[in-house]
This record gives structure tokens, sequence and C-alpha cells, in this order.
């Protein structure tokens, strides 16, 4: 299937509390491919409204082409669902982010009620593009229905720290146990619909080695990029989801050897001991695709 998203560079995924201006203002000038600004479990229940008029208000007044403007509303069967869906309609973002979507039904219901207040508000029907948060045990399993339930939806996150909990298990790192199968799950199920994968959080706000080695499995495993909660953290996970110059000069590479046997006739080559052949060329030219979004995307952020 080819994929819906090609087209967004979606290395970082930076959030924000909606509830606190100085990190909300802070965001998107921070250089994350997206921001998402977060209305669910960083706002305490007594500070929604507030953050809701703070989020309308920061996305009137920056319209921004190179940072894709998330929010992150509360679950569909939360009390704040509804006025989070007036709130994302009358702000001016790119998409939303949906927490806690344990199965299909529950995307369609979300399309079904973002698609009833853009028809009230006078707003095109299906301009709001949508990321699913897988976060439970369910979830997991039912990623593919989840990723095909609406053509909204462009990206599935992996929320491990709830997913954790589901399992019982205590917070900590991805990289591990059930909850690295349920990352290859994810990875599986958002391909195989034509959507991103995007990988967990890093807790540990400190542990920049932890982070890269994390960020490097998941740019290895499929995933596009990586959701971060802190600006140290951007950088690190932008490195790992883009091409190193030495990675693009091997693409070169691969591609000049391939199109000289072409040229010979030849259907097949050998690099430095290396079979090429189709796939590996269609792969080669999409790290050079990549490199040259990236490249793109640095001289105009
Ligand atoms: N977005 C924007 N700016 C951020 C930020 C974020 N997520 N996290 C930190 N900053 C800013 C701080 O405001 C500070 O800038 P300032 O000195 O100009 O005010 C600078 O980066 C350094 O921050 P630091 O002091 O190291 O962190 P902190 O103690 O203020 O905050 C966290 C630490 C973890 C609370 C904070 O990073 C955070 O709120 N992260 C997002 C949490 C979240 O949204 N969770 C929900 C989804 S998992
Ligand atoms: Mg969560």
């Amino acid at each position: 299937m080819t994929p819906r998203t090609t087209r967004h560079l979606r290395r970082t995924f930076l959030y924000a509390p909606g509830s606190d201006a100085r990190k909300l203002a802070k965001a998107p000038t921070l250089g994350a491919d997206a921001v998402i600004l977060d209305l669910e479990d960083s706002v305490a229940p007594d500070r929604k409204a507030e953050a809701r008029e703070r989020i309308t208000g920061l996305l009137r007044g920056h319209p921004d082409p190179t940072t894709e403007r998330l929010i992150r509303l509360n679950g569909v069967t939360s009390p704040h669902f509804a006025a989070d869906v007036e709130c994302a309609v009358a702000a001016t973002a790119d998409g939303l982010v949906i927490p806690k979507v344990d199965d299909a039904d529950t995307l369609r219901e979300v399309d079904g009620r973002l698609a009833a207040a853009e028809r009230d508000a006078g707003r095109p029907i299906g301009g709001l593009r949508l990321f699913a948060m897988i976060e439970s045990a369910r979830a997991v399993l039912n990623a593919y229905a989840i990723a095909g339930a609406t053509s909204r939806l462009q990206g599935l996150l992996l929320g491990h720290v709830d997913l954790l909990r589901d399992l019982g298990l205590t917070p900590g790192p991805a990289g591990r146990g059930t909850v690295h199968h349920a990352r290859c799950q994810l990875v599986l199920a958002a391909r195989a619909a034509g959507v991103d994968a995007v990988d967990a959080i890093y807790l540990d706000i400190r542990d920049q080695e932890g982070l890269r080695a994390e960020a490097v499995q998941a740019a290895g495993m499929g995933f596009i990029g990586k959701q971060v909660i802190h600006p140290g953290q951007i950088p690190v996970v932008r490195a790992a989801f883009s091409p190193s110059e030495e990675r693009v000069e091997r693409a070169e590479r691969v591609l000049e050897a391939w199109q000289k046997a072409r040229a010979e006739g030849r259907g097949v080559a050998v690099l430095d001991g290396m079979l090429l052949e189709p796939p590996v060329i269609a792969m080669e030219q999409l790290i050079l695709e990549r490199a040259r979004q990236a490249r793109r995307h640095a001289g105009s952020g």
C-alpha cells in the first residue's frame, strides 16, 4: 500500500502541557517536527478550560508551515472530551492526538463527533488529521483495525507508560519485554495500513545515552520518529531518525553501482560484498529522499 504520509518529516513530537504558558509558547520554537499541545494527562482537571484557551490563543498567533501543530485531547469517554472537540475545531491546529484508543469503533466515534463539530462551525469536514495513541493491551491487539478506521488517521503513537500500567508493570524504558513486542506490532500494523508509526517517550530526561540507544533502536525497527518531553531530547532523537552523512554517501555509491550494472545489462550487482537488488535500491532512494527533506527542513526552520 502507498504510504499516505511521506510528505511529512516526523522525527520528533514534542509535548507541552496546555496549562503551562511558558512551555506552550516555547514548544513551537524549539525545532521539533511536530508539537503536541496537551490537554490530557499533563493538565490538572480544574485547569482544562484554561489550557483550552491558551492553546487556541497560541495557535491563532503563530502560523508555521515547518512545525506540525497537534492538540492532544482527553479520551473519548472522559467528561472533558466534548469541550476539547469544540476547542480543537475552533483552534487552527493541523491535527489531533487521541489518547486511549482501544479499538476501531472508538476512533470512528471520534471521527463522527469531529465531523459534526466541523459542520456546525462551518469548517471543511475531514480537515483535522488524527493520530491515535496505542496504550493498552487491547489497543496493541487491535492496532491494525485502528490504523484503518478512518481516512483522517495518519499515525499510531505508542503510549508505553499507560501500556505498562495496563500490564501491571512499573514505569521504565520501552526497549524490553512485552512493551518491545508491542512496538514491533505497532510498526507492522501502521505500515500495513499505510500510516506512520511513532515511538514512545523516554522518561528520564537526564539520560541522553539511554535515549539515544532507544531512538536508534526505534529507527531500526521502522518507526518514523519518537515522542519527546524535553527540549534536550530533540537533537538526540532528530539525529537518530536522520540519515548520517556516511549513510548518504553509501546510498549514493549504491545507486551509482546499480546504474552502472543496469547500463551493462545486469539485473543485480554487488558492492563491497553486498548484493544489490530492487528492494535494496528502493530503500537507498528513500534514504536520499529523507536526507533531502531534512536539509530542506533545516533550511526553512
Ligand atoms: N516544552 C517546551 N519547553 C520546555 C519543555 C517542553 N516540554 N520542557 C522544558 N522546557 C523549557 C523550560 O521551560 C525551560 O526553559 P526556561 O528556562 O526558558 O523556562 C527549559 O526548557 C529547561 O527546562 P528544565 O528546567 O530542564 O525542565 P523543567 O523542570 O522546567 O520541566 C518537565 C521538566 C519534564 C516537567 C518538562 O520538560 C515537561 O513539562 N515536559 C512535558 C511533559 C508532558 O507534556 N507530559 C505529557 C505527555 S507524556
Ligand atoms: Mg497515556
